[in-house]
């Protein structure tokens, strides 16, 4: 049975990945935390913390609140920095042989075009995942990613100073998430990838303030699995390069609906911290369910529930 996807079919190395599935940025730290006693290297790939060029704190506590079948953050990017990144966590990747994809984050066009530039080469990153949709903070991030024009440039910028496989991640805060597709797509993104976090608030009504100290939030988990399915759907029938599906996914079955809507492949997040162990549940399901239905290559799936 065939379970490996290419995620990158025009780039001229590629991006292969054993299986569809996944870890998502933001909910499975550096991929380091969890090599002991799970075997992540089983993982299809693994996408690390979205990473700045500088080191940040993130935003004030309280940064989680649990919600009917979600969990609404805001980290506020807090990460290691790019340069901790390249020096601690590279080394550790080039010993492994699950792909690890550095999810980045920057301020300005410049600033993802020099991020990008410091990972040309280094040994033990196999592609980067391009964040324009970071609900959590003030600078950059969420600005890109809501229309097409900001959202091309900064993927033509991180294309021409990179030649490793670009992966571009998309946020449902728009209201045009087909166009921005469309429009990264066009300016050389080899994949895109979506969803992230919608925008989302809790007040606490006995204090009455906002929950989170950032007052707004990102919303994941199951509560936004129909809305990241049918977003999935509309830019896999839009766009010609692969598509990775999130938002909400926990079992097999949620990652075959995304996979059945157009996906190549699926991110898990927030089932993470209910299960560390999920995501290769996940793909032993898929697994399964060929063998069941007998299919000989997960490619078939691809797209086959569209209707
Ligand atoms: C605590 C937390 C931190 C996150 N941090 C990042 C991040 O740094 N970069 C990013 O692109 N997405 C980040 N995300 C978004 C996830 O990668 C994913 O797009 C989203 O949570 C939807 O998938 P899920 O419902 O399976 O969690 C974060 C999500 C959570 C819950």
């Amino acid at each position: 049975m065939n379970l490996s996807v290419q995620l990158a079919p025009k780039h001229k190395r590629g991006l292969r990945l054993a299986n569809p599935v996944i870890t998502a940025s933001g909910t499975f730290g550096w991929g380091t935390e969890y090599e002991h006693p799970y075997d992540i290297q089983r993982l299809g790939a693994v996408v690390c913390k979205g990473t700045t060029l500088k080191p940040r704190e993130g935003n004030p506590q309280p940064r989680l609140a649990e919600t009917p079948c979600g969990v609404l953050n805001s980290i506020g990017l807090q990460n290691i920095g790019i340069d901790a990144v390249l020096k601690e966590k590279a080394p550790v990747w080039a010993g492994w042989r699950v792909p690890v994809l550095v999810n980045i984050v920057g301020e300005t066009v410049e600033e993802y075009a020099r991020l990008a530039q410091m990972l040309e080469g280094v040994a033990g990153v196999s592609g980067i995942e391009v964040n324009i949709g970071c609900p959590n903070i003030e600078a950059g991030g969420a600005e890109f990613g809501v229309k097409p024009e900001p959202a091309a440039a900064v993927t033509a910028a991180v294309r021409k100073a990179t030649s490793l496989p670009v992966m571009v991640k998309l946020t449902p805060n728009t209201g045009d998430i087909v166009g921005v597709a469309e429009a990264v797509a066009a300016a050389g993104a080899d994949a895109i990838s979506l969803i992230n976090t919608p925008k989302g608030m809790v007040i606490d009504i006995n204090k009455r303030r906002p929950l989170l100290g950032n007052r707004f939030g990102g919303l994941s988990g199951p509560a936004v699995r129909p809305l990241a399915l049918y977003l999935v759907y509309q830019v896999a029938g839009a766009v010609e390069v692969p598509v990775v599906g999130m938002g909400g996914i926990a079992s097999s079955s949620d990652a075959l609906e995304f996979i059945m809507a157009g996906a190549s492949a699926v991110e898990i997040g927030t089932a993470n911290f209910n299960d560390p162990n999920s995501p290769l549940e996940i793909m032993e399901g898929i697994e399964a369910f060929m063998k069941k239905e007998g299919i000989e290559d997960i490619n078939e799936l691809i797209g086959a529930g569209r209707g």
